[in-house]
């Protein structure tokens, strides 16, 4: 052990904006690297746990710009606030669901995650920060407001005066009392895959000619991705493109949308199509999945995901139940009807499903925005999902276009899109979200053209676990023929506000499932803009973008 370090306190004045959203604090680059901005909203943190002292905290992030100087400056202000062990990734790399992985399976304390998601990163993008709990997941909203509560009064923060520490090789240094582990990255959560998923049925289809093309977007999937694909399952050489974690991501933009992941899309539409195209975002939690000449929708992915999860070994008893958030489509619904097993909708944001999983409810949840997961994590997890996919095809030997198209057949299809406004106004997105609720008693039984209201109101979710109430997610029409209209207001800007438009329409008829979906949801998508004013709101006469 060295010479203690001296422990100092630095007088400090709270920062008005350090309220976490639907995923941590997020804000511009710039903002985290104000003089004591990262230091107060971690000093809240500590000061909103209790009984920490002595035992472990695990710490990394998805790579970006900013990521190893604020990997020291936590790395100090926790060992200054008595944490007995840091366990951080080598050169501050975790996945977010891999950082979930290393909590669990080192019985820590909790974690800190450094991510912006999917948002881009450099010095004039994003970066942000969240606190996970025991049990893996991101912290509950009492937890989370009581950061906010504690940011708003800071008067000081405790850190340690003295030299970084090297966390580029693995093995382990002193910080005072304070141990500091390196760790591999990855070598946690591929174990938890292999111990999951087929990986010889996996090997298998690899061997008999199965092509892929993963892009990791130059973001913190590429470890993780080159050693399990290309490693564990011999998927060829080059199959994991952009595999270097990147400070600025190489300017990409790293979320697996049918925007920023274009050219996947256009690859899997091609004559060149390999048998699936997937990708992941910044920090590794989301997924998208496209086979040759079929994309999956993040609500189809979770209902065929739930159908089919007994294929893979970690699931072979079979599934508790399923939850997905409010915005995502019913089509697991239907699949959680036929099992007989429980269905849970909750409020969009991943923490919401952390108690259902913890109390054995649920084995398998998922978002419209391309998240998916199981109880192996507390986090959505990318790789996981792409993993899954690939196991239920080595099982069935079909394609992703048989699977779906079968799963449609069996259960129906769930037409489904949504319409971002990024950027608007503040004041006019709320406007129009105050509109929609003075209209909500007054819409049922409203018909417009063919289609009639059945209900609507603004959704609240009742935590049946922990007895919390979380209102005002979402203000959701419902209609009679079971089509469904959902407008809220993104919880994961940076920057204005982004109104979300979700539409869905279920169509039970076989013959009717090879529509384009913006023709399919072309009513509905006229009727969304006449209920909320969204061009007289916002200025705007087009989405910024479709999914
Ligand atoms: C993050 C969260 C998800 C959430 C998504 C969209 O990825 O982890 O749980 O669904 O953001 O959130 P937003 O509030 O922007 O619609
Ligand atoms: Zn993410």
């Amino acid at each position: 052990m060295t010479a203690p370090l001296p422990i100092k306190t630095v007088a400090t004045k709270p920062f008005a904006d350090q309220r976490p959203g639907t995923s941590g604090l997020r804000k511009k680059t710039r903002m985290f690297q104000q003089p004591h901005y990262l230091a107060n909203f971690v000093q809240s943190i500590f000061a909103s746990l209790e009984g920490f002292e002595g035992k472990a905290l695990v710490l990394g992030g998805d790579g970006r710009f900013f990521n190893r100087e604020a990997i020291q400056i936590i790395l100090k202000m926790a060992a200054a606030a008595g944490f007995g062990e840091i366990i951080v990734g080598r050169g501050g790399i975790l996945s977010t669901p891999a950082a979930s992985a290393v909590i669990r399976h080192e019985q820590a304390f909790g974690g800190i995650v450094l991510s912006a998601s999917h948002n881009p990163g450099g010095p004039d993008a994003d970066f942000g920060i969240k606190y996970n709990i025991s049990n893996g997941g991101p912290a509950p909203e009492k937890i989370t407001e009581a950061i906010f509560a504690h940011s708003k009064v800071i008067e000081s923060y405790r850190t340690l005066e003295g030299p970084d520490v090297n966390i580029d090789e693995i093995g382990h240094s002193w910080l005072v009392g304070t141990k500091v582990r390196v760790i591999d990255p990855v070598a946690i959560y591929r174990d938890l895959m292999a111990s999951l998923f087929d990986f010889d049925a996996i090997k298998k289809l690899f061997a008999s000619g199965f092509t892929m093309k993963f892009d990791a977007m130059s973001a913190v999937t590429g470890p993780y991705a080159k050693a399990i694909l290309e490693g564990d399952l011999g998927a060829a050489p080059g199959s994991v493109l952009n595999g270097e974690p990147l400070p600025d991501f190489g300017h990409h933009h790293p979320d697996p949308n049918l925007v920023h992941a274009r050219h996947l899309y256009d690859l899997a539409m091609s004559d060149a199509a390999p048998d699936m195209c997937a990708a992941s975002d910044g920090d590794g939690d989301r997924n998208l999945v496209i086979g040759r000449g079929q994309f999956v929708t993040p609500s189809d992915s979770l209902a065929i995901i739930a159908a089919n999860a007994h294929l893979a070994p970690g699931y072979r008893q079979g599934i508790a139940g399923v939850a997905r958030s409010m915005p995502t489509s019913r089509a697991a619904d239907r699949v959680a009807a036929k099992l007989g097993v429980g269905m849970y909708e909750t409020p969009t944001g991943w923490k919401f499903f952390g108690n259902l999983l913890d109390a054995g409810k649920v084995t398998v949840c998922g978002e419209e925005s391309a998240g998916a997961g199981s109880n192996h994590v507390r986090e959505k997890d990318g790789l996981w999902a792409i993993l899954m996919w690939l196991n239920i095809l080595a099982a069935r030997q079909q394609s992703v276009k048989e699977i779906v198209r079968a799963h449609w057949a069996e259960f129906g299809r769930h037409y489904y899109s949504r319409h971002d406004y990024e950027e608007v106004a503040t004041e006019g997105a709320n406007a129009l979200v105050a509109g929609l609720r003075a209209k909500l008693t007054s819409l049922p039984g409203q018909s417009f053209g063919a289609l009639k209201v059945e209900a609507a109101d603004d959704f609240a979710y009742h935590d049946p676990i922990d007895g919390s109430m979380s209102k005002q997610q979402g203000v959701r029409v419902l209609f009679a023929d079971g089509s469904r209209i959902v407008y809220r207001l993104s919880g994961t800007g940076t920057s204005g506000a982004t109104l979300r438009v979700y539409i869905e329409r279920f169509e039970p008829d076989p013959a009717r499932h090879d529509l384009e979906t913006q023709a399919a949801l072309a009513d509905l998508i006229a009727l969304a803009e006449q209920l909320a004013g969204i061009n007289q709101h916002t200025g705007r006469d087009k989405p910024s973008v479709i999914t």
